[in-house]
C-alpha cells in the first residue's frame, strides 16, 4: 500500500460517518477542538490520518479527503461500550479532569484500550514510510507510542495530550498507571497543553515508576538509555481561516438576524460548549440564574443563548448532566422569562462553521466558565471573529487557554458570587476599554496560531535525540 512521512493517529477521523434512516451513510465533521485544529493543520501538508469513523463495525476502506489519506480503523460494539465510552471517557477522562465526577475502575475495561491501541499502532505502522513522523493524539491513544515504536524502530514518534495531564495524586489511581506512562514514554517527543501538565507528567514518572527525571525530560530504562522530553505546546486555531469566515457578508447578514430573532436584546449572552461536566455550564446557569431573579439583569433587556453540542450519549454521567441542564433552563425560563422574551434559549445541536461565526459576532458577552479544561478553542474562537474587537470574554481561570488571555474577564467558577461580579463588569465596562482588551486577545492568538502550533510540535519531534547518549 500507499506509505507516508507525516501519519497522525487519533480516536476520530476529522469525519463522522453517519448512516441515516434511509440506510445510506453520510460524512459529518467530528466534534471537539482536536478535530478543528488536526483539521486546519492536515489541510496543509500531505499525510495520512488513522481514525475510528464513528459507528460501530466494520471500517469503511480508507479514502482520501481534501489532500489527506484517511485510514478507518474498525471498532466492535463491544469495543465502543469498553475502551471508548467506558476506558476513554469514565476513567481516564474524569481522572484527567481533576475528578469532577468520580471514575470507574474495570479490568475488561482496559483490556480493550490495549487492544484498542495495539490496532491502531498497527495501523499506523502498515502506512507510515521509511523514517516517517508519526503524530499520535491525545489520551485514548496513551500505549500506541511504545507499540509503533516496537513495530517500527525506524520512526520518529510523537504524543500530543489535548486535555489535562492531572496531578500525580489522582493519576496515581489509576490501577495501570505504570503501563501508560511506560507506553507513553515509547514516544520521541511529549507534548503538553500547560507547563503544570508537563510536569505533572514528568513527576509521575518520578514517583511512580522511578524514572531518573531532569530538566522537563525522563530517562527510559528499556536499555536504550533514551530520554524522552516533556513541554507545553498550547494547541491554537486557524487564526487567518475564521476570522476570514467572520468577515464574509452573509455572516454579518447572519448576526445581524439572529439578534433580530431574539428581540434585538440590549446584551446577548453566549455559551458554546459540548454537553460536558468539565464545562461549568451548571455554574454558569446558576450564576445568571441568581442575577436575573436578583432583578441586576433580565429579559427582555438581556438573554442567554446556551448552545450544548450532544456528547458521548451513552455515558451516564452525561445523561444525568442533560437531565440537569435541561431542568435548570426549564426553570429558569419558567420563573424568570416572558411571553416572547425566554431568559436562555437552549440548543442542543451541532451547528456549522458559519452559524457559529455569526453567532460569535452577534453575542455581548461570551461566557467560557469550564471547571477544568486542558485548552478551550471556543475562547480562542470568540476573540478571532471579533475583527470589529466588539465583546467581551468572561473566561475561566481552570482553562488551558486562561494562560494565554488572562486579560480576559477572567473567573472562578466555583465562586457564583465572584461569577456574578465578572458577568456585570463584562457587561459594563466602557466600550473602549473592552476593545483594549479585545485587541491584546486578538493579537494573542493571532501570533501563536494552529499553523505555529504545529510547526513548533514538528520542530521538537525532529530535535529530539536520534539515539541515546551512552550512560556516563
Ligand atoms: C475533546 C478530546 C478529543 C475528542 C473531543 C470530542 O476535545 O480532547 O479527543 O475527540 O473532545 O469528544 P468525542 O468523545 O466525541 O470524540
Amino acid at each position: 500500500g500507499k506509505t507516508f512521512d507525516l501519519v497522525i493517529a487519533a480516536n476520530r477521523l476529522p469525519v463522522d460517518q453517519v448512516i441515516l434512516d434511509s440506510g445510506e451513510t453520510e460524512w459529518r465533521r467530528s466534534p471537539g477542538g482536536l478535530v478543528t485544529a488536526m483539521d486546519s493543520v492536515m489541510r496543509d501538508q500531505p499525510g495520512a490520518w488513522v481514525g475510528w469513523a464513528g459507528e460501530p463495525g466494520e471500517a469503511p476502506a480508507p479514502f482520501d479527503q481534501e489532500g489527506t489519506h484517511l485510514v478507518p480503523v474498525a471498532l466492535s460494539a463491544e469495543e465502543v461500550r469498553r475502551y471508548y465510552e467506558g476506558f476513554s471517557n469514565d476513567t481516564l477522562w474524569p481522572i484527567y479532569h481533576d475528578v469532577i465526577v468520580p471514575a470507574s475502575f474495570h479490568r475488561e475495561w482496559w483490556t480493550a484500550y490495549q487492544r484498542v491501541n495495539e490496532r491502531f499502532a498497527e495501523a499506523v505502522a502498515e502506512v507510515a514510510a521509511p523514517g516517517a513522523r508519526i503524530w499520535v493524539q491525545d489520551y485514548q491513544l496513551q500505549l500506541v507510542p511504545a507499540m509503533v515504536r516496537a513495530l517500527r524502530p525506524d520512526v520518529r514518534i510523537g504524543w500530543f495530550n489535548h486535555i489535562p495531564f492531572p496531578p500525580v495524586e489522582l493519576f496515581a489511581q489509576l490501577p495501570w498507571r505504570g503501563q501508560l506512562l511506560r507506553g507513553l514514554l515509547g514516544a520521541d517527543f511529549l507534548g503538553f497543553q500547560r507547563q503544570a501538565d508537563a510536569q505533572n507528567f514528568v513527576r509521575a514518572c518520578r514517583q511512580l515508576i522511578h524514572a531518573e527525571t531532569k530538566a522537563g525530560t525522563v530517562a527510559v530504562d528499556d536499555g536504550s538509555g533514551r530520554r524522552v522530553r516533556a513541554a507545553a505546546i498550547p494547541i491554537s486555531i486557524d487564526f487567518k481561516g475564521l476570522e476570514a469566515l467572520a468577515r464574509e457578508p452573509s455572516v454579518g447578514e447572519r448576526a445581524a438576524e439572529i439578534r433580530e430573532q431574539l428581540g434585538n436584546p440590549k446584551v446577548l449572552m453566549l455559551g458554546v460548549d459540548r454537553l460536558d461536566y468539565t464545562k461549568g455550564i451548571r455554574h454558569r446557569l446558576k450564576a445568571y440564574e441568581e442575577l436575573l431573579a436578583d432583578r441586576r439583569i433580565g429579559p427582555p433587556d438581556v438573554t442567554l443563548v446556551q448552545v450544548a453540542t450532544p456528547s458521548r450519549e451513552r455515558v451516564a454521567a452525561y445523561q444525568h448532566l442533560r437531565a440537569d441542564v435541561e431542568q435548570t433552563v426549564g426553570r429558569i425560563n419558567g420563573d424568570l422569562g416572558q411571553i416572547g422574551a425566554p431568559a436562555v434559549h437552549y440548543l442542543h445541536h451541532a451547528y456549522p462553521r458559519e452559524e457559529m461565526a455569526a453567532l460569535f459576532r452577534a453575542a455581548d458577552v461570551m461566557l467560557v466558565t469550564p471547571l477544568r479544561d486542558g485548552m478551550n478553542l471556543v475562547a480562542k474562537e470568540y476573540v478571532t471573529c471579533r475583527f470589529d474587537l466588539g465583546g467581551a470574554l468572561v473566561l475561566s481561570e481552570f482553562t488551558g487557554a486562561w494562560h494565554e488571555l488572562h486579560q480576559a474577564f477572567s473567573c472562578n467558577p466555583h465562586d457564583i458570587e465572584g461569577l456574578k461580579q465578572t458577568i456585570l463588569r463584562a457587561i459594563n465596562t466602557p466600550e473602549r476599554e473592552k476593545q483594549r482588551i479585545m485587541r491584546a486577545l486578538r493579537k494573542r492568538v493571532s501570533d501563536h496560531d494552529v499553523q505555529r502550533w504545529a510547526a513548533r510540535f514538528l520542530a521538537a519531534l525532529d530535535a529530539a535525540p536520534d539515539r541515546a547518549e551512552p550512560n556516563p
